[in-house]
């Protein structure tokens, strides 16, 4: 069986100050729903000071993106290395990076075997525009980002992985994909991709999770789906019901 997660990507928001008063009111909310993996991701300069806050906690961090070079001359980029006794997680290849930062599927790749050499476990993004949706392509698209971002990994690291699809449409819009439809992407595109791949065991071991405009309201129905193991959650990550959602994702008749 394989163990849900649920990320909080803070994307570009909240200061020092304001990252650990936030995660110190949602410290003992996380850390008592243990059946699922709970990961935090911060702008990188919070993550040191929230190391430190969450050193005995069963609550992980994730950086937002990483360089795949091991040190020089790189300016502005953050090396895996650097990030190792940070956090746990990275994740790799968000839309959000391919599209203002001109991040390329070789390039994404090149930072998944960076992370995986560093011990580090990648949340590779994949997921198609509007465009893309409405003109049918949308699988097509998605496993040849899944290939290309997974190039000349092993099965055994590939166990080691956690793949996010996230419809570009769906992101920050209010309108998520519906849970049917991720369903499809992730069950038969994605896990079918990793399947050819990696042959059944590491299909089965990898966990894919679902993001695009998921709050408490609607992770559930996400989560019922066979083939949906977590959410990768944007807005909603900032505010304390981060708490709830979390909850609701692994135990969805809890009404607090
Ligand atoms: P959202 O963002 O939850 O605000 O739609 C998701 C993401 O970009 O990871």
């Amino acid at each position: 069986m394989r163990r849900p997660i649920i990320a909080g990507n803070w994307k570009m928001n909240k200061t020092i100050p304001e990252a650990l008063e936030f995660v110190a009111s949602i410290k003992d909310g996380l850390e008592a729903i243990e059946e699922v993996d709970r990961v935090i991701a911060p702008p990188f300069v919070a993550l040191a000071p929230l190391a430190d806050l969450l050193k005995d906690s069963q609550v992980n961090l994730a950086a937002q993106n990483m360089y795949s070079e091991e040190e020089g001359a790189y300016t502005g980029e953050i090396a895996p290395g650097m990030l190792a006794r940070l956090c746990q997680y990275v994740i790799l290849g968000h839309s959000e990076r391919r599209a203002c930062f001109g991040e390329t599927n070789e390039g994404v790749n090149k930072k998944v075997h960076a992370a995986l050499a560093h011990d580090l476990t990648p949340i590779v993004c994949v997921g198609e525009n509007l465009e893309q949706n409405e003109a049918g392509i949308t699988d097509a698209f998605v496993a040849g980002q899944v290939r290309a971002a997974l190039e000349g990994i092993s099965a055994a690291g590939a166990e080691r992985l956690v793949i996010a699809y996230e419809p570009i449409w769906a992101i920050g819009t209010g309108r998520a994909c519906s849970p049917d439809a991720a369903q499809h992407v992730i069950g038969t595109v994605i896990r079918g991709t990793l399947r050819e791949l990696f042959g059944e065991g590491p299909a089965e071991a990898i966990r894919i999770q679902y993001g695009g405009s998921v709050k408490t309201e609607n992770v559930a129905d996400f989560m019922r789906e066979p083939d949906i193991d977590g959410a990768l959650v944007g807005g909603a990550s900032l505010r304390t019901s981060w708490v709830d959602l979390t909850r609701r994702a692994v135990r969805p008749e809890s009404g607090e």
